[in-house]
Order: structure tokens, then C-alpha cells, then sequence
């Protein structure tokens, strides 16, 4: 495929959300203008340290992967099963062309998080990767009870976090007088998105970090890493 009929083939699949780069040598860029600029690659530099180089013999699930930005670094890294889920088949259309460009042997699917087990038939993974999905969910901590489920060794986290930066422990039980603690702007709570934040009107709760670490230490999971903001490495409490 010449560079521009892929660039062609690029446009007619677009929108996209990762810039990936296709073509080789790699001069088509999928999302070039893309808001938040040269997108994931200029988040994933703050994290990628915190899942092992070598991922030989472990497999992988990419829940939400879009178009398979995560996906693709795992299997470069030799993982030997990937699979990626989402939702969305024009996201899922991208994936799939994409890993057909740059020949990376990895498993796409339509489906939808709230029936990740059913999809994956209770397979557990290695490494599952829930990353900018939590807050797009009606039903976030359905959702994460399901995904820490599949979770043999490690679950990459990210959720967008608003709220009070500053996290902190709190009674694991209170009196029904307490009030004061409600107005703690470190109590975990999370923003319910009644119609739309950033224009997207699929951002429908959105947690502080008290309330993600909550979230994540309630579905069995301990936090062992927070490499950057907003990203978390758990692994299932034995
Ligand atoms: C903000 S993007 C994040 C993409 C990628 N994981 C990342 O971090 O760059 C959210 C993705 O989650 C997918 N998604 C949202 N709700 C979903 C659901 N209920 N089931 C499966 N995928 C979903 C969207 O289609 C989209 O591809």
C-alpha cells in the first residue's frame, strides 16, 4: 500500500483516538492534530517503566483498547495472547487495521465491559489493562468488579480524577451523626456527570483519587504502583 492510499484508508476509518503510526517506514499518523497531542505515547512515557519489559509467556486483555495503542506495545513486548475489547466497532475497525499494518498478532473483539467474562468465557489474564473507561460507565463499580476478576497478576488502571488531589485514610466505620467528614474534600467521592464534561456526554462519573483508590482496594485489588497521576498498577490482594 502506497503511503497515500493508506493515508486514504486512515481517513475513511477515522475519526481516531490514537495516533498510531502505520506504513513503513511509519509515516501515516492516524490522529495527528489530536488535542491532547501525540496521544497515548506522550502519557504512556510516564508509565510504560512500570510493567516489565519482558512480557514473554504472559497473556494480555485490553478492555476499551480503541485503536490498540496498549495492545500493540504489549505484544511488542512478547506477550504471547493479546486480546482487545471494546464497545465500539468503528474503534474496533481501526485495531484491526491497524494490526494488520503493523503485523502484530493480536485478538480484537466487539463487546461490551459489562459482559467481559462472558466474552473472554472466565479466562484470567496476566495483565489486564482498564485504562480511560471507568468514568465513560453508568455502572463503573459493576464493571470493575468484573474486570479485577480476570486479573491474574496485574490490572493497569486509569481513570480521568477531579477533586482534591491530596488522599487520606478514614474510619472504616462513623457514627450516623457524623457530618463534618462529608465535607472533607478527601473523602472519596465521585462527581456524577449529569449531561456532559469536556463536550462528551458518555463521561458519567467522575472519582477523586481517595475515591479510585477505594474503588480498587473494594473490587480486591491493592495498589502496588501509581507511576503518574490518574494511573494505577494493582495486583489481587491472596
Ligand atoms: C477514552 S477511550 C480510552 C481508550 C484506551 N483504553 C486508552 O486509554 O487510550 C475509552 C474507550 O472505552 C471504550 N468503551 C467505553 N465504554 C465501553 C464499554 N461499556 N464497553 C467496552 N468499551 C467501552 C470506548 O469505545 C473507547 O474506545
Amino acid at each position: 500500500m502506497t503511503a497515500s492510499s493508506l493515508e486514504d484508508r486512515v481517513n475513511q476509518l477515522g475519526p481516531w483516538f490514537h495516533n498510531l503510526r502505520l506504513g513503513d517506514p511509519e509515516v501515516v499518523q492516524t490522529a495527528p492534530h489530536h488535542p491532547l497531542g501525540d496521544f497515548p505515547s506522550n502519557f504512556w512515557q510516564f508509565f510504560s517503566h512500570a510493567l516489565p519489559a519482558d512480557l514473554s509467556g504472559q497473556t494480555v486483555l485490553d478492555i476499551g483498547c480503541n485503536g490498540g495503542f496498549y495492545s500493540f506495545e504489549l505484544k511488542r513486548r512478547g506477550a504471547k495472547r493479546v486480546v482487545g475489547v471494546d464497545h465500539d466497532l468503528v474503534y474496533l475497525n481501526q485495531a484491526q487495521f491497524a494490526r494488520d499494518q503493523l503485523q502484530l498478532d493480536v485478538e480484537f473483539i466487539q463487546g461490551d465491559v459489562y459482559d467481559i467474562d462472558r466474552i473472554v468465557h472466565g479466562e484470567q489474564f496476566d495483565f489486564v489493562v482498564f485504562m480511560g473507561v471507568l468514568y465513560h460507565l453508568r455502572h463503573p463499580l459493576y464493571a470493575l468488579e468484573k474486570v479485577a476478576s480476570l486479573v491474574r497478576k496485574r490490572l493497569l488502571f486509569q481513570s480521568m480524577e477531579r477533586g482534591a488531589w491530596e488522599t487520606a485514610d478514614f474510619a472504616p466505620d462513623l457514627p450516623f451523626e457524623e457530618r463534618d467528614v462529608f465535607f472533607d474534600e478527601r473523602f472519596p467521592r465521585m462527581y456524577f456527570i449529569e449531561h456532559a464534561y469536556a463536550g462528551d456526554e458518555t463521561n458519567w462519573w467522575i472519582p477523586n483519587p481517595s475515591c479510585t483508590r477505594a474503588l480498587l482496594r473494594t473490587v480486591g485489588m491493592r495498589i502496588a504502583d501509581r507511576p503518574c497521576h490518574e494511573v494505577y498498577v494493582c495486583e489481587p490482594e491472596p
